[in-house]
């Protein structure tokens, strides 16, 4: 027997530490929790998503009565820039959230995001980077595949 140990490296910045080339995305991803509509959870997430020709797209969570018919922002704002923009690859995706008590701390991507997420990088071979925004700290990760590690592609079916 042997062990196999996974490590996810994450980087954390204090809001004013944040390089200014994700600042705009960060307020983005803040600002666009208030179009969301969550009138069930009441948890309102904001996702912005930095395309390679400087576009920034943003979404946020859309419930339903029916609760599995909603979308998470991620998705929304990751299928919207795929619609919109088809072809043009994502740079970053930048979350955030609030509740009725304000901007929580961390905030991270559900694991059917982190699916899409993945396969968006797989698509454009090219890493996409994941900026969680808090209210003090913004937490990076380089790369979404490293949110979901032993996971399943269309590698695996090949
Ligand atoms: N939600 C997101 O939009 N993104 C996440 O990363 C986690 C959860 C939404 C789904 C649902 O509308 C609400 O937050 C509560 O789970």
């Amino acid at each position: 027997m042997k062990e196999v140990i996974l490590e996810t490296n994450i980087k954390v910045y204090s809001v004013t530490e944040l390089p200014d080339e994700f600042e705009k995305l960060a307020q983005s991803a803040i600002s666009a929790t208030s179009g969301a509509y969550a009138p069930y959870s009441k948890f309102r997430v904001g996702a912005a998503v930095l395309l390679e020709n400087g576009v920034i797209v943003t979404g946020n969570n859309q419930e339903n009565a029916a609760y599995p018919s909603g979308l998470c922002a991620e998705r929304v704002a990751l299928f919207y820039a795929g619609a919109e923009y088809p072809g043009v690859a994502v740079c970053a995706i930048a979350v955030a959230a609030q509740t009725e008590e304000g901007q929580v701390e961390m905030i991270t991507p559900c694991g059917a995001c982190r699916q899409v997420l993945l396969e968006t990088e797989i698509r454009s071979r090219r890493p996409v980077k994941v900026l969680l925004c808090g209210l003090m700290q913004i937490y990076m990760i380089e790369s979404a595949a490293s949110l979901l590690p032993l996971s399943f592609s269309s590698f695996d079916t090949h």
